[in-house]
């Protein structure tokens, strides 16, 4: 079983390497005195240090519940059930269903793929184009398969979001046949300009819809969520307990108290979206000027920057490049193709973006000597 080639790099990585490989969050924009003031409420109550439930702290439940109802997406808290990260939530629901067919964006999230190999899952892989999946593919594949796992905002290594025709195909087309969908959305909410509706909405018992608060407040708290009907989340809840019996009460008390502020947390959002609109909109610009060979379409939210070097095997060239103190992930780890490549434009700061892209032009032009 291959490692992950994206945590393999952040443990190699030296300090003054420049990287455009994780989807890192900018650490700069985490509200970190907000997340103290959370921090000293929530330890403060005694029994926030005992063991918990094991479908998450009810408080928060609630909370998240209330988030989707305000999206127009009738949820009650028990339809949620907290994981360790939405990786948690998405590995139980495939530990659940093992060996099951399922049909997978190519190219799609690496720690996703990685799962389904863990779970002997048959995969039915189907290009994306720009609007999503292809659909004549996934009728076919649709009529093989148990499950389906889609990314349909802000794709991670692809950047696409899917169009409201796209979403409405897919929901009836699901709707019509007896798979499952999964759908991965911890970019949902960093769209720059408008949200789109998810695929679940629309096929409330027949989903799985994780969520994560890792992209929009801080990974370290390792809070994810999955909503689904309560037939679907009762038999994930003894692979919880197996896996470790519940989230940690401590960071899910955290993310509750700061949360709670639904203001407060709404504000930090728009921070988000327009702070990481503007670093996109840098790196583009600083990819045309100084590296102009590279193909892409601007992506309108997420931390991705998707696209190819025509003819440039860019897993050799990595390697190049990190000799040179810059990294990115190649296409192919992702199952894309051998000239493609992933660039997050969230994590590094704009003086740094430049002279990363300025290292990578340097490998560029001797690689093509
Ligand atoms: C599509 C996708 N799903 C899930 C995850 C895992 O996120 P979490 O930190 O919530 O476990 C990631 C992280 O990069 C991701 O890109």
């Amino acid at each position: 079983m291959k490692r992950s080639f994206i945590r393999e790099i952040l443990e190699h990585t030296s300090s003054d390497t420049i990287s455009f490989a994780g989807g890192l969050p900018d650490a700069s924009l985490f509200p970190t005195i907000e997340l103290q003031q959370a921090t000293q409420t929530a330890l403060a109550d005694n029994s926030i240090w005992q063991y918990s439930t094991s479908t998450g702290y009810a408080p928060l439940k609630a909370l998240i519940a209330q988030m989707y109802c305000d999206k127009g997406f009738p949820t009650t808290a028990e339809e949620i059930l907290i994981t360790s990260g939405s990786q948690q939530g998405l590995d139980i629901i495939c530990r659940y269903h093992s060996g099951v067919s399922i049909i997978i964006e190519s190219p799609s999230y690496l720690g996703a793929l990685n799962i389904f190999k863990l779970n002997n899952m048959n995969e039915h892989s189907v290009s994306l184009n720009s609007k999503g999946i292809e659909i004549e593919a996934f009728k076919t594949s649709i009529k093989e398969s148990q499950l389906t796992y889609l990314i349909p905002d802000f794709q991670n290594p692809s950047g696409t979001c899917y169009s409201k025709e796209h979403r409405e195909e897919i929901a009836k087309l699901l709707g019509a046949s007896d798979t499952l969908l999964i759908e991965d959305s911890p970019y949902s909410e960093l769209y720059f300009d408008k949200p789109q509706q998810s695929i679940s909405q629309a096929l409330p018992k027949q989903s799985y819809h994780l969520g994560s608060f890792s992209k929009v407040l801080s990974p370290a708290l390792r809070i994810g969520w999955i909503r689904a009907d309560k037939s679907l989340t009762s038999p994930l809840i003894a692979y919880k307990e197996a896996m470790d019996l519940h989230t940690s009460s401590i960071t899910q008390a955290i993310a509750y108290e700061y949360l709670k502020d639904t203001e407060q947390f709404n504000e930090h959002l728009e921070t988000l979206r327009s702070a990481y609109k503007e670093k996109m909109l840098y790196f583009a610009n600083a990819l045309d000027e100084i590296l102009p060979s590279f193909e892409y379409t601007r992506p309108k939210g997420g931390m991705f920057i998707y696209g190819k070097f025509e003819g440039v095997d860019t897993m050799l060239f990595v390697e190049k490049c990190l000799e040179k103190g810059v990294v990115f992930v190649p296409g192919s780890e992702f199952g894309g193709k051998a000239d493609e490549i992933r660039f997050n434009f969230t994590h590094s700061s704009l003086p740094l973006i430049r002279e990363g892209l300025k290292r990578i032009k340097l490998c560029l032009y001797k690689g093509l000597e």
